[in-house]
C-alpha cells in the first residue's frame, strides 16, 4: 500500500520502485548492474533512487518491448541528463532512434515469413538451397569455413 509519507517522498526505496513500475525487484537491481538506473546508500546502508528512475525504468521497459537491447538502451539513456525525469522531448528523440531498427528487424521478419511460407514441411536445411538456413547465399561471401550468419 503506497502511503501519502511515500508520494512525498523524494527518495524512493527499491521496493517502492519496483512496485510503482511494476517489476521485480531483481529486475531493479539487474538494471542498476548494467548501469540503466543508478542508486546511493543512505545511513541505514539501503538503496536509495531519485524519483526519476520512474520514468527510467518506464523506458527501458517499452525499449525492450520494442526489441532494443540493453546496451544499447544504456547508451541512449546515458546521454540524458542524470538526475532529471526523462522528458516528453527525450522520449521522442529516443524512440525516433529506435524506430529505424524496429523498421529493420520487421522488414526482416517479414521477409523470413514469407521464406518460411514456401518451405513448411520442406526440411531441406541445406547451406546450398534454403533461403531460411542462407538467405541469399550470404555465407557463399565469406569463404570456405563455418560462418554464423546473425551478425547482429
Ligand atoms: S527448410 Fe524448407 S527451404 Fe529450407
Amino acid at each position: 500500500m503506497t502511503t501519502k509519507l511515500d508520494k512525498l517522498s523524494k527518495e524512493l526505496s527499491v521496493g517502492q520502485v519496483a512496485k510503482r513500475c511494476g517489476v521485480a525487484v531483481s529486475t531493479i537491481h539487474f538494471y542498476e548492474t548494467k548501469g540503466l538506473i543508478s542508486s546511493w546508500r543512505n545511513n541505514g546502508n539501503q538503496r536509495r533512487y531519485t524519483r526519476d528512475v520512474l520514468r527510467r525504468v518506464s523506458i527501458i521497459k517499452v525499449a525492450q518491448q520494442l526489441g532494443v537491447s540493453l546496451s544499447d538502451i544504456g547508451e541512449a539513456l546515458g546521454k540524458l541528463p542524470k538526475q532529471r525525469t526523462p522528458t516528453a522531448a527525450d522520449w521522442n528523440k529516443l524512440s525516433k532512434q529506435w524506430k529505424a531498427g524496429l523498421n529493420s528487424r520487421i522488414t526482416r521478419l517479414e521477409q523470413l515469413r514469407d521464406d518460411l511460407d514456401g518451405c513448411i514441411g520442406c526440411g531441406c536445411l541445406s547451406m546450398k538451397v534454403c533461403p531460411l538456413w542462407n538467405p541469399d547465399d550470404e555465407v557463399a561471401s565469406k569463404g570456405d569455413g563455418a560462418y554464423f550468419l546473425d551478425d547482429d
